[in-house]
């Protein structure tokens, strides 16, 4: 049986935190498929393409076993695309864990055959957004301990 997750997030752009838990998640699961939403009612900072561009650069070493695509509407669905009976979440402190466990709850309603997974994000990322970095970026700011240099470089030449 493989067992398949789905990591669901905006990743506008993608932080080293995400990929502190894409790099772990990958170890737990045989297939792991990244989800970028493409949101109608927002206008992100990066496109979906260039979204889904920048991660597929960060995770190539990490096999086939890790795909990542763009999806419009449920998570629930887009698990469902996959066979995927895990949806996995990263933790950075308990300010997080509010909005996430309303959001594994609906998830279950919507899909008793979903199960969300929590992984810790590890200590030296638990400060690390992408809405931070974006504002360090675009006041001049060092952003190399939050992001990886390919996004970086996008983020210096997109927030100005
Ligand atoms: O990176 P984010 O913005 O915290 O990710 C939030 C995301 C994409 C996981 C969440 O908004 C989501 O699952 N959106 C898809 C729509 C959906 O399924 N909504 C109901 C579940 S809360």
């Amino acid at each position: 049986m493989t067992r398949t997750a789905v990591f669901p997030g905006s990743f506008d752009p993608i932080t080293n935190a995400h990929l502190d838990v894409i790099r772990r998640g990958a170890a737990l699961f045989d297939q792991l498929v990244i989800g970028v939403l493409t949101n109608p009612r927002k206008t992100p900072t990066f496109s979906s393409a260039e979204r889904v561009a920048l991660i597929q650069a960060e995770v190539g070493d990490l096999g086939p076993s890790v795909l990542v695509e763009a999806f419009e509407g449920l998570t629930v669905d887009f698990a469902a695309r996959h066979q995927a009976g895990f949806v996995i979440r990263g933790l950075r402190a308990i300010s997080d864990f509010e909005a996430e466990l309303q959001m594994a709850h609906t998830n279950r309603r919507l899909s008793s055959s979903v199960d969300t997974v929590f992984l810790m994000t590890s200590l030296e990322y638990g400060y690390v957004s992408s809405t931070l970095a974006k504002e360090i970026a675009a006041l001049g700011g060092d952003v190399s301990a939050m992001v990886p240099p390919g996004v970086a470089d996008a983020l210096h030449t997109r927030v100005v």
